[in-house]
């Protein structure tokens, strides 16, 4: 997957497309390829710093193909919270997001940034206030340090330290005979997927972006891997605005708003308690979680 990840790059470089590589360093690597090969979007626009990181999106449609995947969504985020978006695979989810952090254009509809639509934004000062964090981690062929201040590369070294301690990756590196200056992916640096997705964690901590895009992982990592994790995204996600795909019902019953995503609508909205005061796919989801908890107390 790492391997991947480089030709990517090398075909980005060789195309120039700056814009574009900032783009894919801040996701997954198994989107990579789907943006590259998306319709050129104009992503000309003004720069702007928005008046507040508020989301808003009114009445979005989205199709693959002729295939509708997103049908007619209004959806509104204030700044400083946190909502959840839950629902059964294939229901629209990851498409939804990506509408959101303009990877994709809408065909109907509008999403806003701080009331102004994203489309009126050039890509820079757009992705100026989003980062994210998946589980594919995107990772140059270069040292630890230099991945975690891609964003900022005159950043010292303090302060790479700083966001590594942050993001609970510092003990791992500093144990590797070359630190810091540890190359990625030439042999020796073999991370695991925990290790990697904690330093894209770092690195968007170095970013210190006010919007955070996360993906939870569903594969189930170790559970000292996982305490790590929770740790580290919970220190990113301070104070900001964040936006999640939820698999797990800890992180889920926290959250100020839920949407639930179903064959492209928003089915249900709400917090926890409400949802659970309703009959529907939320009220599922809940209790085969706490099922699957019970079954793994027992075992
Ligand atoms: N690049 C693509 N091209 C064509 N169809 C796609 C593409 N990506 C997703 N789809 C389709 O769009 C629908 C919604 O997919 P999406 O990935 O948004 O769902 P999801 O809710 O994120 O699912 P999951 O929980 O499995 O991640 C699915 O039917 C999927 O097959
Ligand atoms: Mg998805």
């Amino acid at each position: 997957m790492v391997i991947s990840s480089f030709i990517v790059y090398a075909s980005l470089e060789t195309a120039g497309n700056y814009s574009a590589l900032l783009r894919v360093v801040d996701m997954s690597v198994d989107r990579a390829q789907e943006i590259l090969d998306a319709p050129q979007m104009d992503i000309s626009g003004d720069e702007i710093i928005p008046a507040s990181r508020d989301i808003e999106a009114k009445n979005v449609q989205f199709s693959y193909d002729k295939k509708k995947v997103i049908d007619g969504v209004s959806l509104n985020i204030p700044e400083r919270t946190t909502t959840a978006i839950v629902g059964p695979s294939g229901g629209g989810k990851t498409t939804l997001v990506n509408l959101l952090a303009r990877f994709w254009d809408v065909d109907k509809g509008t999403v806003t940034l701080g009331g102004r639509n994203v489309r009126e934004y050039d890509m820079d000062s757009l992705m100026q206030n989003f980062s994210f964090v998946f589980q594919n981690v995107y990772l140059f062929r270069d040292t630890i340090a230099n991945n975690i201040r891609f964003g900022r590369p005159d950043a010292p070294m303090e302060d790479v330290i700083a966001a590594a301690k942050k993001a609970c990756c510092h003990d791992f590196i500093a144990a590797l005979p070359d630190g810091y200056d540890t190359v990625i992916g030439e042999g020796g640096a073999n991370l695991s997927g925990g290790e990697r997705q904690r330093i894209s964690i770092a690195r968007a901590m170095m970013k210190d972006a006010p919007v955070i895009f996360l993906d939870e992982a569903t594969a189930n990592v170790d559970p000292e891997n996982e305490n790590e994790l929770t740790k580290a995204i919970e220190a990113l996600t301070r104070e900001k605005t964040v936006i999640m795909i939820a698999h797990r019902l800890k992180t889920v019953e926290h959250a100020d708003q839920i949407l639930v995503v179903d064959h492209g609508k928003i089915v249900q909205r709400g917090t926890h308690d409400q949802l659970m005061a309703e009959d529907g796919i939320y009220k599922t989801f809940v209790g085969e979680r706490r099922e699957a908890a019970s079954w793994k107390v027992k075992v």
